[in-house]
């Protein structure tokens, strides 16, 4: 097994070392040639002599080689190896590679989306790709480290599922064993977590995946994300809110020690003073918005229970209805305004949170509906029918068994990733995106099922 990085090499000076990576680049000074050797961890120069003449870039190779301080007058302080310098002793070339089809030094940015995530493979090889995965390992770590630490337990949620009502459109998948079914892939664990509520798990988390058919943007995938989910009972608003508030400046301070948090304690928005100040419920807070390294955390809070439903509302119901809910159905209203839900259902404020970076909401959530009976009543106020209602019937009855007060909040990670390393795009903080057309494009997916398959499933697709 491997065992030396090349980074691990500025410590082991006047050792042999043996390394693996690829030949990053090639300067041929005719007698000596030089080489980057590239690894995961960085570069590090390697000194060969006229059989280094059979490498090319992005051979994969393993070097014996001795590590040697460099002159003083030769030493590269941009690179982080930069004091020292392997003399090979021998070199294996393990295996050839052709010329790249997309340039991957520099940040890639210029390329075409398509292509880049095309060749993803070679994409990630970029350092800057390499180094949001790893920051992004590293960002899961501290929070599964920091919220065990607090009591949190980490349970997984079924992805084959039912429909949960977050407001895009759903994946189907159909069954094989009740043909004519179809399981839907959850745009989040939201009724899970209720129900691990009920269950008396009191604290729960997952770095769940979640899936959603809807447009993709700048700052949204296209069908799959990943959320840090969690739920908590017994709790106020406030409590999450500052559990959050802990969360993420303990992760900045530990991970991204160079950003600064721009206030603190996060300034907390009512949702009509956000609308009326900023026009928008998620306003960039940042002094300098050309600063990269300033972190402008902010609550938008008391947003409003329900929307005026819209004909391309996704919650049709008998037809009637004229209220849409602005997070989703399960969040409560605020207690002071419960009367309101009979006579001016439009001024019904929400236990709402939705956690906001430098302009973008990077998490929301809320206090939930424990009371089945209010439930019932938001149920009928965004006009379910019965046949919908009986959707949900298994959240009225497990409400029914002894239900604590709980709420919860699910900050996006490739949103929060994207934020705080100032990227353009969530799909540079993922390894492999969908494109812009919904397609895996590494794997060509989605793809043809045999025909088979389809009849297994009881399914004629259309021509
Ligand atoms: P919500 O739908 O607001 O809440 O989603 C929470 C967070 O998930 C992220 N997000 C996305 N990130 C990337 N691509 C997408 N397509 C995408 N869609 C959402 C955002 C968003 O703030 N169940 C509730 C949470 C709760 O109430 O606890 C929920 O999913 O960062």
């Amino acid at each position: 097994m491997k065992n030396v990085f090349v980074i691990d090499t500025i410590e082991k000076v006047g050792q042999e070392v043996e390394l693996y990576g690829w030949v990053d680049t090639i300067r041929d000074h005719k007698k000596i040639i030089f080489i980057d050797l590239r690894d995961r961890s960085g570069i590090v120069q390697v000194v060969g002599g006229p059989d280094f003449k059979r490498l090319s870039t992005e051979d994969v190779v393993a070097i014996k080689g001795l590590v040697k301080k460099r002159p003083e007058k030769l030493m590269n302080p941009r690179l982080q190896t930069g004091t020292i310098e392997i003399e090979c002793r021998e070199l294996k070339i393990l295996t050839k590679a052709q010329p790249l089809p997309i340039p991957i030094t520099g940040d890639g940015y210029e390329i075409d989306e398509d292509i880049r995530l095309r060749y993803r493979y070679l994409d990630l090889r970029r350092p800057r790709l390499t180094r949001n995965l790893i920051l992004r390992s590293k960002a899961t770590f501290f929070i599964r480290n920091f919220l065990t630490k607090r009591h949190f337990i980490e349970i997984e949620t079924p992805v084959l599922t039912k429909t949960t009502p977050e407001g895009a459109r759903d994946f189907l998948v159909p069954s094989r064993l009740q043909k004519g079914k179809f399981y839907a892939l959850p745009q989040s664990p939201q009724q899970y977590k209720q129900l691990l509520m009920v269950a008396g798990i009191e604290r729960y988390f997952q770095i769940a995946r979640c899936f959603r058919d809807e447009d993709p943007r700048a700052d949204r995938a296209y069908g799959e994300f990943t959320q840090l989910d969690l739920e908590m009972s017994f709790i106020t608003q406030e409590d999450l809110l500052q559990l959050t508030e802990e969360l993420f400046t303990a992760l900045v301070k530990e991970l991204f020690p160079e950003k600064h948090i721009a206030k603190t304690p996060w300034p907390r928005l009512a949702h009509a003073q956000a609308m009326q100040e900023y026009g928008t419920d998620k306003p960039d807070l940042r002094a300098d918005k050309n600063d990269k390294d300033e972190l402008a955390f902010a609550w938008t809070l008391d947003f409003p229970l329900f929307n005026k439903q819209t004909e391309a509302d996704f919650f049709h119901g008998s037809g009637q209805a004229k209220f849409a809910p602005s997070h989703h159905m399960f969040t409560s209203p605020h207690p002071d305004d419960i009367p309101l839900l009979d006579t001016d259902p439009l001024k019904v404020r929400a236990l709402q949170h939705d956690l906001i970076l430098n302009g973008y909401e990077v998490g929301g959530g809320s206090i939930r509906i424990h009371d089945a009976k209010i439930q019932e009543k938001v149920f009928e106020l965004i006009g379910f029918s019965a046949k919908q209602k009986s959707q949900f019937a298994h959240m009225l009855t497990a409400f029914t068994y002894g239900v604590p007060p709980h709420g919860g909040i699910a900050p996006g990670l490739d949103r929060f990733m994207m934020a705080i390393l100032g990227e353009p795009s969530v799909r540079e903080v993922v390894a492999f995106p969908a494109t812009s057309g919904g397609k895996i494009a590494v794997m060509d997916a989605p793809s043809s099922p045999e025909e088979t398959q389809l009849k297994e499933l009881g399914i004629e697709v259309k021509k």
